[in-house]
C-alpha cells in the first residue's frame, strides 16, 4: 500500500521559489514536505544559473590566457598557448554544482522539511501521488505551494535533438563545436553564444528583432555590440531560423531576414535560445481547478491562487522570470501561512545579464519613466574614470553606471549598469531604490576607495550636475 504522507504545508518544486519557502516553513515550525523530481535546485542550480557562471568563468579565465602567449601582456607572458578541454570544465562544474545541490539538502534536512523524489501528480488541489524509486507515496496538505518553474521553449520547426540544443545540453557537452549557431539573442543566448565564443567556437547569433538583449536599452547595450563587432561574431538580426539542413556541402541553419530572403548559416551545432515557458503540464495542474493568466498561473500580491490554501510562486506566475523573484516570493508565502502579514510589492527587481561586459538594469530606464509621466533628470559615469575598474583593466569596454531620477523631489526610479563586474553592484542598486533613496543620498554616502561602487554616487553627483571625476 502506499505511504500517506499528511503535511500542513506541500511544495512542490525544488528550484530557488520552492526550497526557499521549504526551507522557511520549516524555520516558522510548519510540518513540511517538498516534492522534487530531479535534483534539488531546480533548473537555476542543476542547469541555469550557476552552470552557466561557471562556465562563463571558465571562458573568461581561458580568453585571457590567450591574451599572454607570444607578446604578453601585463608583464606576463605565456611561452605557448594554452589548451582547451571542454570536458574538463564542466567537470568542474559540476563540482559547483553537485556542492550547491548537497547544500541545499542539508539546509532543508536542518529545517526539518521531508524532501521526496519523484514527480507529484495531483488528483485535487490538496492530494497528490509521487511515485518515488521506493513505491507511491500519497501526500494531503493543508497549504500548497506551486513552484514548478518553467520549461524551455522551442520551435516547432528546429526541434531540440543530437545537433540541436536547449540551454541544458549547450551546459553539458564535452567536445567544442567549431561553429555553433545561436538562434535567439535573448539573455541565455547572449550568455552562452558569448560563452562558446570565448571557448574557442566560431559563433554566430540569428534574432528575430531588429536588436540584441531587448530587455535592457539601446545606450546599455552598445558595448556588449561593440564587443561582438570587435571579435567578428556576427549577429544576423530581423532574422528568423527556419530548420536545420543537410546536403552534400554540410550542415546549415537555413534562416530567413524579414524581406523575405532565405540564407543558410554553416553550423555544426545550433543552441535554441528563445525563451522559457512556465511548467504548467504534466503533473495535474487542470484538476487543481485554478484561474489562469495567459499561460501563468494567476495569482495575487500574496501569492494566492483562485484555490484557498494554495499558493504559487517564481516563473509559474509570470514575469520576471528570476530565480532571486522565486526566492523572495517562496519566503513570503512561507510567513504568510505562517500567520504573518506579508504582501510581495517590490519597488524593482534587478536583473542582470552575465555578458560581456555585464549589464544590470534595476528600475525604470530613463524612456520608461517619462512614459509613466516623471520628468527625470539623468546622471551618467564611466568606468573610464574609476580608478579601480582601469587597475583591474576593466574600465575600456565603454561601460557606464546610468542612475534616473524625479527630477522634482530626487527620488531614485532606476539604476542601471553595463561594464565588467558589475553583476555586483546590483544589490547596492536594489537597496538603494527599493529604501527610497534620493539623489542626495546615494551621492551623500561614503563609498570605499579605490572600488567599482564609487561610480554609483559619481553618477548621482552627475544627475546633480557635479561629478567630481568627470
Ligand atoms: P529571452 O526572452 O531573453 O530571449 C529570446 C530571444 O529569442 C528574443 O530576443 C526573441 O526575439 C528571440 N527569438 C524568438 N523566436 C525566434 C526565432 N524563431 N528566431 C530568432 N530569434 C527568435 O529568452 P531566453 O534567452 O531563452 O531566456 C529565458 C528566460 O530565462 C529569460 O527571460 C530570463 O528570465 C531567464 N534567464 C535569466 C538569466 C539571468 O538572470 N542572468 C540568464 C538566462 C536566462
Amino acid at each position: 500500500m502506499a505511504e500517506q504522507i499528511n503535511t500542513q504545508v506541500l511544495v512542490v518544486g525544488g528550484g530557488p521559489g520552492g526550497y526557499v519557502a521549504a526551507i522557511r516553513c520549516g524555520q516558522l515550525g510548519l510540518k513540511t514536505t517538498i516534492v522534487e523530481a530531479d535534483r534539488l535546485g531546480g533548473t537555476c542550480l542543476i542547469r541555469g544559473c550557476i552552470p552557466s557562471k561557471a562556465l562563463i568563468h571558465v571562458a573568461g579565465k581561458f580568453e585571457a590566457m590567450r591574451q599572454h602567449v607570444g607578446e604578453g601582456k601585463l608583464g606576463i607572458r605565456l611561452p605557448a598557448a594554452p589548451e582547451f578541454d571542454l570536458g574538463g570544465a564542466v567537470d568542474w562544474k559540476e563540482t559547483v554544482v553537485d556542492k550547491l545541490n548537497s547544500g541545499v539538502a542539508a539546509l532543508l534536512k536542518r529545517a526539518k522539511v521531508r524532501a521526496v523524489h519523484g514527480k507529484a501528480v495531483f488528483a485535487d488541489a490538496k492530494n497528490c501521488t509521487v511515485a518515488t524509486a521506493d513505491g507511491d507515496i500519497a501526500i494531503s496538505a493543508e497549504h500548497v505551494i506551486l513552484a514548478t518553474g518553467s520549461v524551455v521553449a522551442g520551435i516547432p520547426s528546429l526541434p531540440f535533438g543530437e545537433h540541436v540544443w536547449s540551454s541544458t545540453e549547450a551546459l553539458l557537452q564535452r567536445e567544442l563545436p567549431k561553429r555553433l549557431v545561436v538562434v535567439g539573442a535573448g539573455y541565455i543566448g547572449m550568455e552562452l553564444g558569448m560563452a562558446y565564443a570565448r571557448m574557442g567556437s566560431e559563433v554566430v547569433f540569428v534574432e528575430a528583432l531588429d536588436r540584441i538583449l531587448t530587455l535592457f536599452d539601446r545606450p546599455l547595450v552598445k558595448p556588449v555590440e561593440a564587443w561582438l563587432k570587435q571579435h567578428g561574431i556576427p549577429a544576423h538580426l530581423s532574422t528568423k531560423a527556419i530548420g536545420l539542413v543537410e546536403d552534400a556541402s554540410g550542415r546549415a541553419l537555413e534562416v530567413e531576414s524579414a524581406d523575405g530572403t532565405r540564407q543558410r548559416l554553416p553550423c555544426d551545432k545550433v543552441l535554441v535560445a528563445v525563451g522559457r515557458r512556465p511548467c504548467t503540464q504534466g503533473w495535474g495542474l487542470e484538476k487543481m481547478a485554478l484561474t489562469m493568466d495567459g499561460p501563468f498561473v494567476k495569482v495575487d500580491d500574496q501569492c494566492r491562487t483562485s484555490m484557498r490554501g494554495v499558493y504559487a510562486i517564481g516563473d509559474l506566475v509570470g514575469e520576471p522570470m528570476l530565480a532571486h523573484k522565486a526566492s523572495a516570493q517562496g519566503e513570503m508565502v512561507a510567513e504568510i501561512i505562517a500567520g504573518h502579514r506579508r504582501r510581495f510589492d517590490p519597488v524593482a527587481i534587478a536583473a542582470v545579464c552575465f555578458t560581456e561586459p555585464e549589464l544590470v538594469g534595476c528600475g525604470l530606464t530613463p524612456d520608461e519613466a517619462k512614459a509613466q509621466g516623471h520628468e527625470v533628470i539623468v546622471g551618467q559615469f564611466p568606468f573610464a574614470a574609476n580608478g579601480r575598474s582601469l587597475a583591474m583593466q576593466a574600465g575600456t569596454d565603454g561601460g557606464f553606471v546610468r542612475i534616473t531620477a524625479r527630477a522634482d523631489n530626487h527620488v531614485v526610479l532606476g539604476i542601471h549598469a553595463v561594464g565588467a563586474h558589475v553583476s555586483e553592484l546590483s544589490g547596492e542598486f536594489a537597496l538603494a531604490i527599493e529604501m527610497g533613496a534620493r539623489l542626495e543620498d546615494v551621492a551623500g554616502t561614503i563609498h570605499v576607495h579605490p572600488t567599482m561602487t564609487e561610480t554609483l554616487p559619481e553618477a548621482a553627483l552627475a544627475a546633480l550636475g557635479h561629478a567630481i571625476h568627470a
